[in-house]
């Protein structure tokens, strides 16, 4: 069982108010100019990765008390509760056991008494036989060709891990295979992916946990008709489709041989499942080798965020330093900007993993909370972020803390891009923090009417995330971060982080709607805005 505790009525939550009050007049410039080794007080080093947090209105004080508050919180507890498989998805019934897909220590994990290791370590084989028979090309679609192109149906955690995650390792790409990802159920999407692939090289892999969600059945549907117009034999399905799901007979009923199924359990969440058999694209995608280096790079981090006192543990400081400024500063959004190409699709990716792990204002007891929960989780790629929305963070009326990600090395060193990309990312944070003052716009000649404008007020707070290198490693390292801070933080929002009942409205409403649609005449069940654009809908349609 999860501890439930209010977090206002937890004696850290009430000295971290006093010490909002005294800190407000200090910014973060005058923090560096008091302490010559705040750098390295505040910046820690795991593997290959430098979490630099020193750029933020935080002292000792503040983070001694952020500390206490996790403690207070007993997030020890919890994070031994989630590790050991307690079922801490309360409104579920379920454990919650994505660190069990990743767990390279060689010890059981418990569910119900049972071991649920030995199940993991037969999908991951299963996997890995599978990827070398379409790699070696023994794996033959029927007109006796090897698999070019990967098509992955599936949406949300189905979708949207194995996107960022083979976008961001496209230097590992096997080479020969193209991988597609197919999620809205807006045709378009599934109809311009099948231009680019031939049926008869093609491995669609129908991914879902619940093999019920209708976008993905939709396109899973739609992909079957199209291969059979280029087949003619159903017989043909099992060398092209194969089921990533928790549920058999509902892979069975939709005619894929369950012999081409990878399972995975109640216990891994949809927007946590990458590691599991949901990986599968990214398998066939970057090699299993790589796939399972980067499940040994979350393992890493498991073990660091599991064992690692609070005060250095990167998971931890990453979410209570969200606290802080969420809570205490009414910072209603964060913002997650890669210096990194690859990673276009990262703060996509978290977006789900916040909004939907955190994005709740009911707390453990089924009271309303009386305080902030998730932010909203936003970001695109520097640099283009800075000729697009920077400009607010800097001078807008809203504080944005901001995580900056780069890595050292780049992929493609072409010859000085990478300096100008670091040099970027290095200045952001800088003038984030420093801003400019009018005395130094008078200095510079900026005529006096001008001044108002050209004054950067800084003081605003970022994290930078150093990578040495983008790796399959060091990947899985930076995901399993951010997937902890999201569980820190909903341990003490005392929120239920794993489960998602807020997407199940729409759907029932959609359900209800559809039919109304595909009949005839005017419709009058809902109120008039929607009755009205429903209406105008089926008359422009009808044409
Ligand atoms: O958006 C709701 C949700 O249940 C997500 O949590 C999940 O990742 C997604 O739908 C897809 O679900 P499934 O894998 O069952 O198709």
């Amino acid at each position: 069982m999860l501890p439930n505790l209010n977090p206002q009525s937890n004696p850290a939550w009430q000295q971290l108010k006093k010490e909002f009050q005294s800190i407000q007049s200090t910014t973060i410039q005058d923090l560096f100019k008091a302490d010559p080794s705040r750098f390295e007080k505040f910046s820690i080093i795991d593997n290959d990765i430098l979490f630099d947090y020193s750029k933020n209105q935080v002292n000792n004080a503040v983070l001694q008390q952020l500390v206490e508050l996790a403690n207070q919180s007993q997030l020890p507890q919890a994070i031994e509760a989630m590790f050991t498989g307690e079922k801490i998805n309360q409104t579920e019934g379920r454990s919650v056991l994505h660190t069990a897909l990743r767990n390279f220590s060689g010890k059981p994990v418990l569910v119900d008494g049972a071991d649920v290791m030995p199940q993991v370590n037969a999908v991951l084989a299963q996997m890995k036989t599978f990827c070398h028979k379409v790699h070696s090309g023994e794996w033959k679609g029927f007109s006796g060709k090897p698999i070019k192109y990967i098509v992955n149906i599936g949406i949300g955690g189905s979708d949207l891990g194995p996107v960022m995650v083979t976008e961001a390792l496209k230097p590992y790409w096997v080479e020969g295979i193209e991988t597609y990802f197919v999620s809205n159920v807006d045709g378009t999407h599934i109809a311009e992916t099948l231009k680019k692939v031939k049926a008869d090289e093609t491995l669609f892999l129908i991914a879902s946990k619940t093999f019920t969600t209708q976008e993905t059945m939709t396109n899973a549907h739609s992909a079957r008709e199209w291969f059979l117009q280029h087949t003619n034999d159903e017989s043909h399905i099992a060398l092209h489709f194969a089921a990533l799901s928790t549920n058999a007979d509902a892979v069975a009923a939709f005619g894929i041989d369950t012999a081409n199924m990878f399972v995975f359990w109640d216990w891994v969440g949809g927007r946590y499942s990458l590691w599991s058999a949901i990986g599968l694209s990214i398998a066939l995608t970057i090699g299993f080798d790589h796939f399972e280096e980067l499940l040994k790079g979350a393992h890493h981090t498991d073990s660091h965020f599991r064992e690692t006192p609070f005060g250095s543990n990167i998971p931890v400081i990453m979410a209570l330093v969200g606290i802080w400024y969420t809570n205490f500063f009414g910072a209603a959004s964060e913002a997650i900007l890669p210096y990194d190409q690859y990673l276009h699709r990262f703060a996509a990716y978290f977006q789900q993993g916040n909004m939907e792990s955190n994005g709740k204002s009911v707390d453990r007891n089924g009271n309303k909370v009386s305080y902030a929960t998730g932010p909203v989780i936003w970001g695109e790629p520097g640099t283009n972020g800075q000729h697009a929305f920077y400009q607010l963070i800097h001078q807008g009326t809203q504080i944005i803390p901001a995580d900056f990600i780069a890595p050292a090395i780049s992929h493609n060193p072409l010859s000085d891009h990478h300096d100008k990309l670091l040099s970027n990312f290095f200045a952001q944070t800088e003038a984030l923090m420093n801003g400019k003052t009018a005395e130094a716009c008078i200095q510079e000649g900026v005529p006096e009417a001008l001044v108002p404008f050209k004054v950067f007020e800084g003081n605003k707070p970022t994290n930078s995330i150093l990578i040495k290198k983008l790796t399959p490693f060091t990947l899985g390292q930076l995901i399993a971060y951010y997937e902890h801070k999201i569980f820190v933080q909903g341990i003490i929002w005392n929120v239920y982080s794993f489960d998602q009942w807020g997407v199940e409205l729409g759907k029932v409403l959609a359900n209800k709607i559809l039919p109304e649609l595909k009949s005839p005449g005017k419709i009058n069940s809902h109120d008039s805005s929607t009755n009205g654009l429903i209406n105008t809908y089926k008359a422009w349609k009808a044409g």
